[in-house]
């Protein structure tokens, strides 16, 4: 098949392109950062009139996979407009483009939609009650992009890996803060559900193959504290747990809401793809293996330009 991938420089995006490669014909869509990435660039900013008509006339696609986004909490309640933009009115613009042409869409969205009162797990099922500026314009995306195409693919993620920058995410946040002897805060009241990005990756590419549409949550099994994921990382890499603080987000100098719990259930998944969802630790292990073999710095070259044969 060919894929369309925007936001292709990004944690996902550049992931997600890497596993696609492996079966299908990839393009990606990036504002400038991307210099010597293993599949086609198309160079837009989706902010700009056309952009979205011309990069799919331009890659003919039969799918599209939407990973741009305004997705730093912060960045989002202090560009509110910005937020709306990107997270809500973009998707919905994407889905429509998509629908039109017959080109299956698949739009990410996030686990933050729900405010994490619910003592419970979380199901597709239940009313999200989004706690901020980037929670409520992600949920309005997923509400423009039902409205645009009913067949497209709404995926609430949360994930971790190695980025294009070197620090998009938290299991990078870990490994580079431990690494360099600083001690650090892990909070022990925002329990999450962290699945290694290119199992995010391969699972969405599952979902097209599969044909599936509609909402989903696609996480992890495990549900566990920032705290306990950061000790996890340490454990696996050999550094030391003891530099990370448990402490209480409250008590952070974060400014955007964090939901307390954003246990998501991912029985509907495992469920329509018939499969069992990756296991916690054997992601873990991927994220291990991948930086003992160089993977970060595969990525990390991603942005600089190859040199010329002579
Ligand atoms: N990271 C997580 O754990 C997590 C959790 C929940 C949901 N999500 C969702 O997953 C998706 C991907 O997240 P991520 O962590 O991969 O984000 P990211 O690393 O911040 O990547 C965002 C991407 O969007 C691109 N972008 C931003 N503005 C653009 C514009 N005007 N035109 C074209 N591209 C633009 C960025 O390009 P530049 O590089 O040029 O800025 C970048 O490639 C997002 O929808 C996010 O909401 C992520």
């Amino acid at each position: 098949m060919k894929l369309l991938i925007t936001g292709a420089s990004g944690l996902l995006g550049i992931n997600l392109a890497l596993e696609a490669l492996r079966a299908h014909e990839v393009m990606g869509v990036d504002r400038g950062k991307l210099k010597s990435a293993p599949f086609p660039v198309l160079k837009a900013d989706l902010l700009h009139r056309n952009a979205i008509d011309s990069i799919l006339e331009r890659a003919q696609p039969d799918w599209l996979i939407n990973c741009a986004a305004l997705a730093n909490l912060e960045t989002c309640e202090e560009n509110p407009d910005l937020a709306r933009v990107l997270n809500a009115e973009i998707p919905g613009e994407l889905a429509q483009a998509c629908r039109k042409r017959g080109v299956r869409f698949v739009h990410i969205s996030t686990d933050s939609v729900f405010d994490g009162e619910k003592a419970d797990v979380y199901t597709e099922e239940d009313p999200p009650s989004p706690p901020g500026t980037y929670s409520q314009t992600k949920l309005d995306g997923e509400r423009a992009v039902q409205g645009s195409d009913a067949k497209a693919i709404i995926a609430r993620v949360n994930f971790y890996g190695w980025s294009l920058g070197g620090k998009r995410s938290l299991g990078e946040f870990f490994v580079n803060s431990l690494s360099a002897g600083k001690h650090v805060n892990g909070f022990t009241d925002v329990i999450f559900c962290p699945m290694l990005v290119n199992d995010t990756a391969r699972l969405l590419l599952a979902m097209l193959d599969e044909e599936l549409f509609g909402l989903y949550h696609v996480v992890g099994g495990q549900a566990m504290s920032k705290y306990q994921f950061g000790v996890e990382v340490a454990r696996k890499f050999g550094l030391k747990e003891s530099q990370i603080e448990p402490t209480s987000v409250l008590s952070s100098s974060l400014t955007a809401r964090r939901s307390h719990n954003l246990r998501l259930s991912i029985h509907k998944l495992s469920t329509d793809l018939g499969r069992e969802i990756p296991q916690f630790s054997t992601g873990l292990d991927e994220f291990y293996t991948q930086y003992q073999q160089g993977y970060p710095q595969k990525i990390r070259g991603y942005q600089q330009e190859l040199p010329t044969e002579s």
